[in-house]
């Protein structure tokens, strides 16, 4: 398991994060068709130890229920997450490896969670390769619980977890659900 870097923009003795600069807030928007490449190549490298996307991640972008936010700093994109509204399932999430470690899928989450809430989806829900030992701390980190598991999940065989969170409750009650 790879080092713990430093997070946010919290940088002791002046230094830069590999990825992020100390200076610039992280930025989410929708994607577009124009970061189809970017969203293509980052799930190859996210997820082809667990089948083949190639197929599945168009169909997803395409796809009038699904959400596909994409975070982005001075122009360049570093993470994608892709929530099916319907089900309140998160599809996909990836950040880039130079990107990794600085709070900026924990930024995405709380995004996507926030949209969510704000459409109205109650419970947010995953699955997640056991093996991925990064992405179940990730998300128990996140707040998820593990609500089952299912055998042979994933094309290439491995068994995923499968995790939820209730939301919404929280923003009403805080009354932050403004931007
Ligand atoms: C899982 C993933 C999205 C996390 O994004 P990230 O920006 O690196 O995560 P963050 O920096 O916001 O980390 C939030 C928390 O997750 C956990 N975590 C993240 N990376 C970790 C690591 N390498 N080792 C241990 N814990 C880790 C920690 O609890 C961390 O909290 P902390 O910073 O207070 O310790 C990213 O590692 C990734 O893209 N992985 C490949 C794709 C994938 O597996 N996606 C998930 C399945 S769909």
């Amino acid at each position: 398991m790879k080092r713990r870097q430093y997070k946010g923009d919290v940088v002791p003795h002046g230094e830069k994060m590999r990825g992020i600069s100390d200076k610039k807030e992280i930025a989410i928007r929708p994607a577009t068709s124009a970061d189809y490449g970017f969203i293509r190549a980052l799930s190859k490298e996210a997820f082809s130890l667990y089948g083949d996307y190639e197929e599945i991640i168009p169909w997803w972008f395409m796809h009038p229920d699904v959400m596909t936010m994409v975070s982005f700093e001075n122009m360049r994109s570093h993470s994608f997450a892709m929530l099916y509204v319907m089900s309140g399932e998160i599809l996909a999430i990836a950040v880039e490896p130079e990107f990794q470690g600085c709070g900026i899928g924990t930024e995405l989450l709380n995004h996507i969670e926030r949209i969510a809430s704000q459409l109205g989806v109650e419970r947010l829900l995953l699955h997640t390769a056991i093996e991925n030992e990064v992405a179940v701390m990730f998300f128990h980190s996140a707040s998820f619980s593990v609500i089952g598991k299912e055998e042979g999940y994933y094309p290439r065989g491995q068994a995923a977890l499968i995790m939820n969170k209730k939301i919404g409750v929280e923003y009403k009650a805080k009354g932050t659900c403004t931007s």
